[in-house]
């Protein structure tokens, strides 16, 4: 592998650790205090980004690759992602919704109703199969980059 490639390989990786362990923060406001887990879950919003950004080229590319002959797994991939993207939005804009500490903090004075706290509780739920099967469909690269990682430290 070139060596901007082997770092490209390894800054996604971090940033993938990075991304996994504020996920976990921010999927358990009985341990963190809903205060902490708002504002938590706005910081989460950083390492999102980045994890899109990085995979730029594969936004670009992957809508139109659906129309080409492509393999299930690719195609079933790209699905998947997708619906990911929408889920993670809908968790967000909903527990926006029925913030009581974030939003109040910053002047916005919203109506809270129990439907919105429905569809965060369910998204939020939901959320963490259909991330279990995102890290599936890489996982031959997290071990991969996982085992790669563990030799460089190990050797120093
Ligand atoms: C806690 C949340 C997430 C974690 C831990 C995570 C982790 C990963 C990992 C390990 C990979 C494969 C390695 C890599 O290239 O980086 C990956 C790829 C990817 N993820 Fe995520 N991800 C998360 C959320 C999301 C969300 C919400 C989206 C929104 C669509 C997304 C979109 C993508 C895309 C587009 C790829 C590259 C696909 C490809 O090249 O085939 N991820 N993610
Ligand atoms: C990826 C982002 C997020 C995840 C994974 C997440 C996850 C969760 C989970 C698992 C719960 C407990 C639900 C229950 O047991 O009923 C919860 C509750 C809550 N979340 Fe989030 N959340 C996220 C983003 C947000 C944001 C951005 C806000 C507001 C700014 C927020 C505000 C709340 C509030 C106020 C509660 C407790 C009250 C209620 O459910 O109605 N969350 N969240």
């Amino acid at each position: 592998m070139s060596d901007w490639k082997e770092n490209l390989h390894k800054t996604r990786y971090v940033m993938d650790v990075l991304l996994l362990f504020s996920f976990m923060l921010i999927s358990a406001p009985q341990s963190t205090g809903i205060a902490a887990h708002e504002w938590l879950s706005l910081f989460f919003v950083v390492p999102l980004v980045i994890h899109l950004l990085l995979h730029w080229d594969w936004i670009k590319k992957s809508f139109l690759r659906l129309f080409t002959r492509i393999q299930g797994k690719e195609r079933f991939s790209i699905i998947w992602n997708y619906l990911l993207y929408l889920l993670m939005l809908t968790v967000f804009v909903s527990g926006f919704l029925v913030s009581v500490a974030l939003l109040p903090a910053l002047n916005i004075d919203l109506n809270i109703q129990g439907f919105w706290s429905k569809i965060h509780h369910d998204s939020a739920t939901l959320i963490m199969p259909m991330l279990g099967v995102h890290l599936a469909l890489y996982w031959s690269w997290i071990v991969k980059l996982s085992k790669q990682m563990l030799k460089k430290k190990v050797q120093v």
